[in-house]
């Protein structure tokens, strides 16, 4: 029970995760906040759309006038994002769609859908994330972390491949952490099968995503689809704290008075992602880590060719893509 409620606490952990950045981190800048570059005709996905840094992503994506899909785990709370952006926003092309990155079922109804009924998909915005969850595993058998932050984003990139290919000029943004640094893809024991340490599996999956930014990067080159990875500008122990402040029922008490600080600073966390998603002059621009709004150094471990192959092998055997 206590457990329990500590996981579902650490699955929103990435929603507030923003809300502790310290404003002067990345502070101050707004992605052209004048709006210069619209975003209409064009098709964006958002993974993990319902809040923090996602939720600011989608709306903003919103008011440059593109049709959003907000691609979220639990429908109600979707839903009722949905509804505060299109409050505020007059763009009817706001929508729901139901996908849950620890299911490959869920995964292949969630691109099935996507393929039906949209004939281009121009970004893709792999936004959602679990932090630091006690040891659980998904619906087919993966750690948690490397399920959903690694996996699950890994399948559903794939399937929506052939559909960014043939929108071309298209963009895939992936969110990651510097955890990445300190990640070590243990190809021993991937799935933490052997020993569990809920950091150590974080940082492994945090750095798988710069690995498949590698990959992809070289994958695409020549398809006009982009594939570049954003460092929202949360520090880590800053999301700890906010995943130990979750765990009192005082400070949970104590979060609704301010939330509007937190979602301040989640729209700071997104602005990377727009500006990745948007800025007209990184159409070709591939295989990079952005972070407040530029381009930055990943670290070496991110770009190791050979681990970012063998881990792309793996994961497309353990998700049966091939
Ligand atoms: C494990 O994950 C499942 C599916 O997301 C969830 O329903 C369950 O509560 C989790 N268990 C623990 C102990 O966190
Ligand atoms: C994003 O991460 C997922 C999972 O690690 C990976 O499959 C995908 O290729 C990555 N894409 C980019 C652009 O980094
Ligand atoms: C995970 O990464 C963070 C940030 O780089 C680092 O401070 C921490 O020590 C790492 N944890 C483990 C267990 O490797």
């Amino acid at each position: 029970m206590i457990r329990g409620a500590f996981y579902s606490f650490s699955f929103v952990g990435a929603c507030f995760g923003a809300g502790v950045l310290i404003r002067n981190q990345v502070g101050g800048y707004n992605y052209d906040e004048d709006l210069e570059h619209k975003m209409s005709g064009r098709t964006i996905i958002v993974t993990g759309a319902n809040c923090g840094i996602g939720y600011e992503t989608a709306r903003e994506m919103a008011r440059r006038g593109g049709r959003v899909i907000m691609a979220c785990r639990d429908m109600d709370k979707c839903e009722k994002a949905k509804t505060e952006i299109r409050a505020r926003i007059p763009n009817r092309q706001v929508e729901c769609r139901k996908l849950d990155l620890s299911s490959i079922a869920s995964i292949k109804e969630f691109a099935e859908g996507v393929l039906e009924s949209e004939k281009h998909i121009d970004v893709l915005i792999n936004n959602a994330a679990v932090m630091k969850c006690p040891k659980n595993l998904t619906a087919d058998g993966f750690e948690m972390q490397l399920g959903v932050n690694h996996l699950g984003h890994f399948l559903l990139t794939n399937l929506l491949l052939d559909r960014l290919k043939a929108s071309a000029p298209s963009r895939i943004v992936n969110l990651t952490s510097v955890s990445h640094k300190d990640g070590v893809i243990n190809f021993d024991d991937l799935n933490s099968a052997k020993k569990y340490d809920p950091k150590v599996a974080y940082n492994q999956s945090k750095l798988a995503n710069l690995l498949f930014n590698t990959e992809l990067a070289k994958r695409l080159q020549g398809t006009g689809v982009t594939a570049n990875a954003v460092y929202p500008g949360i520090s880590v122990t800053q999301l700890e704290r906010h995943t130990g402040y979750g765990q009192s029922k005082f400070s949970r008490g104590m979060t609704a008075p301010i939330v509007s600080p937190f979602k301040k600073t989640a729209q700071m966390g997104a602005q990377t992602s727009i500006y990745v998603a948007v800025e007209p002059s990184l159409e070709e621009v591939t295989g990079k880590y952005f972070s407040k709004c530029k381009e930055a150094k990943p670290s070496p471990k991110g770009l190791d060719e050979a681990v970012a192959r063998r881990l792309w092998l793996i994961s497309e055997k353990w998700t049966e893509l091939t």
